[in-house]
């Protein structure tokens, strides 16, 4: 199969400017903690259940599940940037979280690990071919024992169509501004984001795509899997701000069990 040039974005692209990038949704202790709020109850999590924040990045819902007593907690990222800054944070906050850097599409635990997963913050976009979300999907079934519940926080391609913004900008702090020029080839969003220094000059113009899924063909891919009581959850929204969030701004939960 000829390999399409942005299918691996994501390799590269979640380093240390990603946590200034997208600051203002993964470094809002205020956001996660909320988002955190849905998936106990969508989920009905209790403490002693082991969970695993999949494509967790630097583990913000693992950390927050850590704090509310939860203590069998597993992070698994591809960064290794994000791995080490939530390893490291962790250990600082004395929190209960084990931080693995893998693969997703192919983890190297046994079956049956986990009574629950959750996918948090769009990561499945990431994923532009069937044979890697699928290959996501698959993983998170095996993981899971039987009756196991998961989670997907995924953007609700049919809010973001109908409020889509070609451009945007914000400053990321007192020296930083990051922009953004998207367009829409479908089933993909794509996006130029810069990002300048007032001190430093250029620190990114990087390329990638995102994979946009509507709630029918979710439904499709995880029924396919083997999942089932899947409910897909619109206008969940745990930022309410008036400026543009891009891809963290409309947003669906889907949960179901195996
Ligand atoms: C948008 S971030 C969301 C991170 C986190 N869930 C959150 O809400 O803060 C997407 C994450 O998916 C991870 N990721 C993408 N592809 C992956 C893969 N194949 N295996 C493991 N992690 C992956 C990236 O490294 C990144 O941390």
């Amino acid at each position: 199969m000829e390999e399409n040039p942005d299918r691996f974005w994501w390799k590269h692209l979640f380093d240390s400017l990603y946590l200034v990038t997208d600051a203002r949704s993964v470094l809002n202790e205020d956001v996660t903690r909320r988002e955190v709020s849905f998936v106990v109850d969508l989920l009905s999590l209790e403490p002693e259940e082991s969970i695993l924040d999949l494509c967790g990045g630097q583990g913000r819902h693992a950390m927050e599940l850590g704090r509310r007593g939860f203590s069998r907690l597993t992070v698994l990222d591809y960064s290794p940037h994000l791995v080490k800054f939530g390893d490291e944070e962790c250990r600082r906050q004395g929190l209960p979280v084990e931080f693995l850097r893998a693969d997703a599409r192919r983890v190297c635990l046994r079956d049956e690990t986990f009574d629950a997963v959750i996918v948090m913050g769009n990561s499945l976009c990431c994923f532009l071919v069937e044979e890697d979300y699928l290959g996501l999907l698959r993983e998170m079934h095996r993981l899971l024992c039987p009756g196991g519940r998961f989670l997907l926080d995924l953007p609700d391609k049919k809010e973001l169509v109908a409020s889509f913004l070609p451009n945007s900008w914000h400053e990321a702090d007192d020296d930083v501004l990051v922009m953004r020029a998207r367009s829409w080839e479908e089933p993909n969003m794509l996006v130029r984001e810069v990002m300048v220094s007032k001190e430093r000059g250029l620190l990114r113009d990087a390329n990638y795509v995102c994979r946009m899924f509507g709630p029918r063909e979710i439904e499709g891919l995880l029924g396919r899997v083997g999942f089932s009581d899947i409910e897909v959850i619109r206008g969940f929204d745990a930022q309410s701000q008036d400026y543009d969030l891009g891809l963290m701004g409309n947003r669906m939960l889907v949960v179901g069990r195996k």
